[in-house]
């Protein structure tokens, strides 16, 4: 990504990564990514804010070297999650004058990570300040978005919020902003939404708070970390309230795994009544589901009913691994159901109940069929439908 300016002094210095598809080696990110690092020049003092990814070092080098970078006097750091901070150690070679400026937390975790020494940081408080000479950086504490020391830089004099992970989206562009095309916002909107998913929605509680505190401030332009700027901040902040809302949609999501298509079958007839009762549903074959897509359907539905084969008397292994993700996502789904088919005995439902404790959820009575399902369980899957119509009325939803 070239150097390029984005108000007077603010310069976006990051790199662009096209080729990466996996994120924490876990969270698929189909559309790669970028690592956004901000340089602020004052009149006196000039601050990088976060590095990059530190196979993308020599990149970020190589574009404050074009910025003319001679002295660097801070290097803000908001977050400890080496894709921001991992390339600090390189910046401190090139500038060992720098300063690394963050709040204690952040800086034991650097320490811990990077092995950066103690007498390099500049340790600051919620709501404290730095001059650069007519450039006013703020540092506001926003933690658990989505680690325990996250935090943010408000940009006084241009009104420029520097968010980190916080309103980011694991989104690939050529260009810094987002265009007022209403297809690329559609497109930003859902690179979005799969980030919440997959990265913040376990903070859904610690984030709404945050974003009170972002709607108290004047902010023309939120400019995250990760992906595109936003120089119209209520299009990002609306999808957030929404996202971190109470509310949920008269949806369900129904991810399955069928080794020989008993359950298949049970997911067919659930997803077809389920349809002619008025209520949406999206079933994901794990087969061949994207897990952040499965993520993305959990911000939103009401609830989720998970199909599986029995394999072993336990649930087929692709069914443990989005029993576990749901669990550690907590998204604020109310209702879970399983549905399932076994051959000569079954533990399923106990072992996946168990598996999502987290969530918190009240469970409607699971339908297991002994080997292809016949009447009697068609007539269960019935009660299962109703159950979860009757649920949805409960709750004004439908
Ligand atoms: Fe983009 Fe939590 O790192």
């Amino acid at each position: 990504m070239p150097v390029e300016k984005i108000a007077e002094g603010v310069f976006s210095v990051g790199v662009v990564d096209w080729d990466r598809r996996v994120f924490d080696e876990l969270v698929p990110i189909p559309e790669g990514t970028s690592y956004n690092s901000y340089l602020v020049k004052g009149s006196d003092k000039v601050a990088l804010l976060d590095t990059v990814d530190p196979p993308k070092a020599n990149e970020l080098l190589s574009n404050l070297k074009e910025a003319g970078v001679e002295e660097l006097d801070y290097i803000i750091s908001h977050h400890a999650e080496q894709d921001h901070s991992g390339s600090i150690p390189e910046l401190l070679k090139r500038y060992p004058e720098a300063k690394v400026v963050t709040n204690a937390k952040c800086k034991s975790f650097l320490q811990d990570l990077l092995l950066i020494p103690g007498e390099k940081f500049i340790v600051v408080g919620d709501g404290e300040e730095l001059q650069l000479g007519g450039k006013t950086l703020q540092f506001l504490l926003t933690p658990w978005v989505h680690w325990p020391e996250t935090m943010i830089t408000y940009l006084k004099e241009d009104k420029i919020l520097f968010t980190c992970d916080f309103f980011g989206s694991h989104v690939a562009s050529s260009r810094l902003f987002v265009s007022n095309d209403s297809m690329e916002k559609a497109s930003i909107y859902w690179g979005a939404k799969r980030y919440y998913a997959e990265i913040m929605m376990p903070f859904r509680t610690s984030i709404k708070k945050h974003i009170k505190l972002v709607e108290s401030l004047e902010v023309d332009m939120i400019a995250p970390s990760h992906g595109l700027i936003y120089d119209d901040p209520s299009f990002i902040i609306d999808a957030y309230k929404e996202w971190t809302s109470d509310e949920v949609k008269n949806e369900v999501i129904i991810p399955y795994i069928s080794a020989h298509g008993s359950v298949r079958e049970m997911v067919g007839y659930v997803v077809s009544r389920l349809t002619e009762a008025g209520v949406t549903v999206k079933p994901f074959n794990l087969a061949v589901a994207d897990v952040g897509e499965i993520a993305m359907a959990m911000v939103d539905a009401a609830t989720l009913i998970v199909g599986s084969s029995t394999i072993l008397a336990g649930p087929h292994p692709m069914v443990v691994y989005v029993a576990a993700f749901a669990n550690a996502l907590r998204p604020k789904t109310k209702f879970v159901s399983i549905i399932g088919s076994y051959g000569w005995g079954t533990r399923i439902v106990e072992q996946i109940t168990e598996m999502i404790k987290a969530m918190r959820v009240e469970i409607i009575e699971p339908v297991v069929a002994k080997g292809y399902p016949k009447d009697e369980d068609f007539r269960k899957l019935d009660r299962l439908v109703d159950d979860v119509v009757s649920k949805h009325k409960e709750i004004g939803i439908l």
